[in-house]
């Protein structure tokens, strides 16, 4: 809880910088509260490239503070812990992408997360994040799709687009990996009849297990809207305290109840991301975040082509 002068100082900042904050679900709930939208990594993406102000600050990890950027060039853009960063976001070689491309020559797209680094994208077609990949891959007119750098996203992709030949990547999220499918099991064993939220960074095994998997919003808004009690939510443990608004907010306070896997998922860099260096960078006009023109073009084109693929 930040104090009264924090919060004074805050607004008085948020003004004279003519500032807006964005922050996504998983860092600490005292940066979620002082954001002005709250998001998946979609929807703060477009945000980014729609909105006007003059300071962008990012609460999350560089990705997406560099895909903001990317989109909304002429903003500063503040990153509050600029050593935040997603280990996905480097897990692919170059070589990977050279070898398909050998191998299936024009008729291979290659699709990239947004969790990656802006190299990565500059080398890929399109980008695509947990809301609109399925849809995104769809539309692609290519049969062959490599997917980086996500295994489990890809794998799941597959199984949801089955005309495509999706070829995997080896990449991974160490957070969602870490969620065991016995924790999983044992839960649904203690509260018969939940309703199993995934998010599809997380194995297959787990989300084999799963009754909904979507984005962080797409659980959130699963958990507030459902008739059910009880609900067992495989991903960072952070998205519990927009759930608990949004629940409170429909009247349904303390009439439903969240479980998380028993090695709770938090996710380290987003984590360390709180209300307090919100304010500081704001104070400081630190953690600025620029981006390296040898790539900026190429991984601009690739998220500008996910903006409209995915409209
Ligand atoms: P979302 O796109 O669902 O917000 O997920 C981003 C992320 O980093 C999940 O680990
Ligand atoms: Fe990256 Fe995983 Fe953290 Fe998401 S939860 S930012 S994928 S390390």
């Amino acid at each position: 809880m930040l104090s009264k002068a924090l919060l004074e100082e805050f607004a008085e900042l948020k003004e004279r910088r003519n500032a807006v904050v964005l922050a996504h679900y998983y860092v600490q709930n005292d940066a979620q509260d002082l954001a002005d939208f709250v998001g998946d990594s979609y929807f703060l993406a477009r945000k980014a490239a729609t909105i006007d102000c003059e300071t962008l600050v990012f609460a999350g990890v560089e990705f997406m503070a560099e895909s903001a950027k990317l989109l909304s060039p002429n903003k500063r853009v503040l990153m509050p812990e600029p050593t935040a960063d997603c280990p996905m976001a480097h897990m692919l070689e170059k070589a990977t992408i050279d070898a398909a491309r050998e191998k299936y020559g024009d008729d291979l797209a290659v699709a990239c997360y947004v969790n990656s680094t802006n190299q990565m994208k500059a080398w890929s077609d399109v980008c695509v994040t947990s809301s609109n990949a399925v849809r995104i891959v769809e539309r692609l007119e290519e049969h062959n799709v490599l997917f980086v750098p996500d295994l489990h996203l890809g794998h799941y992709i597959q199984e949801q687009v089955p005309s495509k030949n999706i070829i995997l990547n080896d990449g991974f999220c160490p957070t969602h990996e870490a969620i065991e499918v016995a924790e999983v099991k044992l839960l649904k064993a203690e509260h018969p009849g939940a309703v199993v939220c995934a998010h599809p960074e997380c194995a297959s095994w787990v989300l084999d297990e799963a009754d909904y998997i979507g984005s962080t919003s797409g659980i959130i808004e699963r958990c507030v809207a459902g008739s059910e009690q009880d609900y067992i939510i495989c991903t960072v443990h952070g998205v519990l305290h927009e759930i608990e608004k949004q629940v409170a907010a429909a009247g349904d306070a303390g009439k439903k109840r969240f479980y998380f896997p028993a090695t709770t998922p938090i996710c380290p860099n987003m984590s360390r991301v709180t209300g307090e260096k919100v304010v500081a960078c704001l104070r400081d006009l630190s953690g600025e975040v620029f981006v390296d023109e040898s790539t900026a073009e190429g991984a601009r084109r690739a998220l500008t082509r996910m903006l409209e693929l995915a409209a």
